[in-house]
């Protein structure tokens, strides 16, 4: 398991336990945490209703080009904006920081 955080206000933070061995991606772990994401595209990088933000934590591969794509069509964007569906839950990712950007 890892723990991943969320800051669901500023300096306060939900601690999440994640499974590493079951190919969970962070959207689906925050969704099974309570967190109301839409995810209408199932996890496809299409809808960005998954939006996050990082905070701090371990650094992450760079988005694919998908992830990019729709992530460039945002409004507001951040330099730490991921689509969660797109981050794999896995050992190395222990100790992520993220915050829930709203929708637009
Ligand atoms: Fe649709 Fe992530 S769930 S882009």
């Amino acid at each position: 398991e890892v723990r991943v955080y969320v800051e669901e206000a500023p300096g306060q933070r939900r601690e999440i336990e994640a499974p590493t061995d079951m190919s969970l991606s962070l959207m689906e772990v925050l969704k099974a945490s309570g967190y109301d994401i839409q995810a209408t595209c199932g996890g496809m990088a299409l809808c960005a209703t998954c939006h996050v933000e990082v905070l701090a934590g371990p650094a992450l591969d760079e988005p694919g080009d998908e992830e990019m794509y729709m992530l460039e069509t945002l409004p507001v964007l951040s330099p730490g904006s991921r689509l969660s569906c797109q981050i794999r839950i896995t050992p190395r990712l222990d100790g992520l920081v993220v915050r829930l950007m709203p929708i637009i």
